[in-house]
């Protein structure tokens, strides 16, 4: 309607510039209301998600199934737009609807509650919307992500390397793959696949399905990664590599890269990376750490030890997003070469952006080093964090995850009905939660299977699976199991 009026309005001036029925110099929205509407959305943010970020009395999720669901929002979009009421309503629902990840309560894997710094920084990347392809878009969010690549390299403990924020550890498993293999054959960025040899990866079986999924997508095929047999804590067992590349070099193919884990998902382990190390330098192979989960621990001095070797890798995935809390998606590819190694694999050199004339130093249009164009400053949130807490803070939060870990595994050793899985080394507590009508059952195969019939069902699957415990969740963990709420004791 405010529209509609000004371009009346604009139709009257002699100085309308009208180009097929399109006035080109009148308003194209109303800047002061979409203003009103920005203030009265952050209120909302603010009070239904901020403040209520940390309040146990809230609702983790006002849980619908997805018929009702789809009922009760507003979901169709239609040919005039809605008014900033019906919008504000709309912004309340999907809060309202939506799971806060950021609860006490929300034991997922993945999350361990708020820090309001990288949320800031977020907010602030949304209101600016750069994306860093070239310095004259983003002169301060290139800088901060060449600062904080560095910090993280020296955390690694290479002298120099080179490395990108990407959108996931599992993207960057995938650079590292196809790294991994331009370096063994750089001709492959031109001529492609063909005529290659069969070229063989090797991992752990207990490592992330990224690697599946990379495999396949690169052209390597799932059934050229080999996956080396793991000891009873989850780590990689070297002999067993060694021999699996022994074998796939009698089969005639091409081994190329070797993917340990630093952190694996479900039971964190860290696969022994200066043995692995030993055999990728006595056959050649490149050397990925997929350090996703665990890479974090770098930053503790008393946990550092758990990736003792990790300087002699050639890659390292790491993701701040998820022990450090900066804000999903915050996920660093790193890498030892210096030699321009990263751009030379993923350069377009596309002229109408990267050109080489510019009166600025274009080493610093460092976009050309991603698969992406447009990308987000991810490194920003991780960075105004590290300003606010220091690498001691970073490091307190990385101790006390694994504190909390340490205390749940007390815990469930006292308690009835649960037993632990292992001791862990990590974060990662896995455990059963036995219902009182097995407790008197023998161990064996029908007792297993009951088991796994009694286990969970949606958001209690932390009973019988594994947890993954970061930071605060770990301690309301423990107090949700006085009333395990949902659980039907007699099932
Ligand atoms: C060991 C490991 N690698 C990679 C990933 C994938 O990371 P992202 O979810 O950022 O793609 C995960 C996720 O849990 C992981 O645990």
């Amino acid at each position: 309607m405010e529209v509609g009026v000004c371009k009346q309005e604009m139709l009257q001036k002699k100085n309308a510039v009208l180009v097929d029925g399109v006035i080109l110099n009148g308003p194209i929205m109303d800047s002061k209301a979409g203003e009103k509407f920005v203030e009265e959305a952050c209120k909302i943010i603010m009070e239904e998600v901020v403040q209520k970020a940390d309040d146990v009395t809230e609702k983790v999720c006002e849980w619908q199934a997805p018929e009702t669901l789809k009922q009760i929002l507003d979901l169709e979009m239609r040919d005039t737009g809605e008014c900033h009421q019906k919008l504000l309503q709309l912004c309340q629902d999907v809060i309202r609807y939506s799971v806060k990840t950021s609860h006490p309560r929300f034991f997922n894997q993945l999350y361990a509650g708020i820090d309001y710094y990288s949320l800031v920084a977020r907010f602030i990347t949304e209101a600016l919307n750069p994306s860093v392809y070239t310095y004259e878009v983003s002169p301060v969010f290139l800088l901060v992500e060449e600062a904080v690549i560095k910090k993280m390299i020296e955390f690694i403990g290479w002298e120099e390397g080179d490395g990108i924020f990407n959108p996931g550890g599992s993207v960057s498993n995938m650079y590292a793959m196809n790294l991994a293999r331009y370096k063994f054959c750089p001709e492959i960025k031109e001529k492609g696949l063909s005529g290659l040899p069969r070229l063989v990866m090797f991992t752990s079986e207990e490592c992330h399905y990224s690697m599946k999924k990379a495999a396949s997508f690169l052209g390597i095929g799932t059934e050229n990664v080999y996956f080396i047999r793991t000891d009873e804590r989850g780590k990689m067992i070297p002999e067993e590599l060694e021999k699996q590349v022994q074998r796939a070099r009698k089969e005639g193919s091409a081994p190329f890269l070797v993917c340990a884990t630093a952190g694996t998902t479900v039971l964190g382990a860290f696969d022994p990376l200066d043995k692995i190390a030993d055999i990728c330098e006595k056959h050649g192979l490149w050397l990925h750490v997929d350090a996703s989960w665990g890479g974090s621990a770098l930053i503790s001095r008393k946990h550092c030890r758990l990736l003792r070797g990790i300087h002699r890798a050639d890659s390292v995935a790491w993701n701040p997003h998820k022990m450090l809390l900066a804000g999903i998606q915050c996920c660093a590819l790193l890498v030892k070469d210096n030699s321009g190694l990263l751009k030379k694999c993923y350069s377009a050199e596309a002229a109408y952006l990267f050109q080489q004339d510019k009166f600025y130093d274009v080493s610093y249009d460092t976009g050309d080093k991603s698969i992406q164009c447009s990308r987000r400053p991810d490194a920003f949130k991780f960075w105004l964090m590290w300003k606010a807490l220091g690498t001691t803070g970073l490091e307190e939060r990385v101790n006390r995850a694994l504190a909390l870990a340490r205390y749940l595994v007390e815990e469930i050793k006292k308690r009835e009905g649960f037993q632990l899985l292992l001791e862990p080394e990590f974060a990662n507590v896995c455990f059963w939660y036995i219902p009182p009508s097995l407790r008197e059952m023998e161990d064996g195969p029908e007792f297993w299977q009951k088991l796994h019939q009694n286990g969970p069902t949606g958001a209690l699957n932390m009973f019988s699976g594994s947890v993954k415990l970061i930071c605060l969740p770990a301690l309301n963990l423990l107090l949700s199991y006085e009333k395990p709420q949902g659980l039907s004791e007699g099932s």
